[in-house]
C-alpha cells in the first residue's frame, strides 16, 4: 500500500484545481510518463523547458523532469517557488562530473585556459564553473560560438561531445562522462530491429554511442524527433531514446508506428531517475510545495552567467 492509498479524489483533477490555487506552471520532460506529460502545461526538451522557465509568469514551478532540470529552472528564477515530485530523480551524467573534480582537472589544465562547455545535464556547481551551457538542441550551435583560438572542454557527456566534434569539425577535449540508459543501446540490439523492420528509419539520440549512432538515419535531441518523425515520409520508425517519447509520438504524429522493440532487444527504455516521478508524487508536491530546490545564492548566480549565455546565442 502506498502513502497516498487513502486519497479517494482524481488526482489529475485535484492537480489542476492546486495548479489554479498556488498560480503554478507545471513544466514537463518528453520522457516523463504520459499522465505527467498530459497535465503538464509545457512538455518538451531540455532547452525548451529552459526557455518556458526563464519565461514564466507563474509563482510557482512543479518541474516534472530530473534534478538539474528543476535546479536550471531555479538558477534562472530565485524568486519562485521550484519544486520537484521527488528530489531523488538525479541522472548519471550529472552525477558523472563532480564538481570538486572539475574545479581539480581545470586546476591542473590551467595552461589549457579552457572554455568550458557544459552540457545542461549537470548540477548548478558545475554551471557555476563553465563559460557556456548547451542542451543536445544547440550543442553545435553553441560550439560553433566559441572564437577559434580557444581550448573547449565539454563536459560531462563523451558522446554527445564526440558527435559534436563530428559535426562542427572543432577540437574538444572531453569528459568521461555518460548516459547509463543511452549506452546500453548496442549496434546489434537497434541492428536486430532494423532487420525486422528494414524499410523503417531510426532516430536516435546524441547520448548514444558512436556504434549506435552510425545506424541511425537522424540523430537528435527530444524535440527535433517529434519534427523528424513527423515530416518523414516513412509511416514506421524506430525510435533509440527514453520510453516516455513515445507517448509524446504516438500523441502528436498519430498514424505512424514507433518501433521500442521487444524489452530484450529494445531502442526504448525506461530511465530510472525519470520515471522516479509519479501523479501522486505531482499531487503531494503541488499540495504542500515540497520537496523544493535551494540554490545557495552566490553559486546561483555563477550558474546563471554560463545559462543566460546560452539562452542568447541560442536565439
Ligand atoms: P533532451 O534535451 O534532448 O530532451 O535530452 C535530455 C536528456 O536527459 C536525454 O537523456
Ligand atoms: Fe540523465 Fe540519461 Fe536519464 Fe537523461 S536518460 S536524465 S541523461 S540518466
Amino acid at each position: 500500500m502506498t502513502a497516498f492509498a487513502t486519497i479517494t479524489f482524481d488526482l489529475l483533477d485535484d492537480i489542476k484545481r492546486l495548479k489554479h490555487e498556488r498560480n503554478a506552471v507545471i513544466l514537463a520532460h518528453n520522457y516523463q510518463t504520459g499522465e505527467l506529460q498530459d497535465v503538464a502545461d509545457f512538455v518538451g526538451d531540455s532547452l525548451g523547458l529552459s526557455y518556458r522557465a526563464a519565461e514564466t509568469d507563474a509563482d510557482v514551478i512543479l518541474f516534472c523532469g530530473v534534478h538539474f532540470m528543476a535546479e536550471t529552472a531555479k538558477i534562472v528564477n530565485p524568486g519562485k517557488t521550484v519544486i520537484l515530485p521527488d528530489l531523488d530523480a538525479g541522472c548519471s551524467l550529472s552525477e558523472s562530473c563532480p564538481a570538486e573534480d572539475l574545479a581539480n582537472y581545470l586546476n591542473t589544465h590551467s595552461d589549457k585556459n579552457y572554455f568550458v562547455v557544459a552540457y545542461i545535464n549537470c548540477s548548478a556547481a558545475v554551471k557555476a564553473l563553465s563559460d557556456v551551457i548547451c542542451t543536445s538542441g544547440n550543442a553545435q550551435e553553441i560550439v560553433q560560438k566559441i572564437p577559434p583560438e580557444r581550448n573547449i572542454l565539454f563536459v560531462p557527456d563523451e558522446n554527445l561531445g564526440e558527435w559534436v566534434i563530428q559535426k562542427t569539425g572543432r577540437h574538444m577535449d572531453l569528459w568521461n562522462g555518460n548516459c547509463y540508459l543511452h549506452v546500453e543501446f548496442t549496434r546489434e540490439s537497434i541492428s536486430g530491429i532494423k532487420a525486422e523492420h528494414p524499410g523503417a528509419p531510426i532516430v536516435a539520440h546524441p547520448e548514444c554511442t558512436k556504434a549506435v549512432r552510425l545506424l541511425a538515419d537522424e540523430v537528435c535531441s527530444t524535440e527535433k524527433m517529434v519534427a523528424f518523425c513527423r515530416n518523414h515520409p516513412a509511416d514506421t520508425i524506430i525510435v533509440v531514446t527514453e520510453s516516455g517519447m513515445l507517448h509524446r509520438l504516438r500523441k502528436e504524429v498519430p498514424g505512424k508506428k514507433f518501433i521500442a522493440g521487444p524489452t530484450d532487444r529494445c531502442a526504448c527504455a525506461d530511465c530510472r531517475f525519470m520515471k522516479r516521478n509519479t501523479v501522486e508524487k505531482a499531487w503531494n508536491a503541488l499540495n504542500t510545495l515540497e520537496p523544493q530546490i535551494q540554490l545557495d545564492e552566490p553559486l546561483r548566480q555563477r550558474a546563471e552567467i554560463p545559462l543566460r549565455r546560452m539562452l542568447e546565442w541560442s536565439r
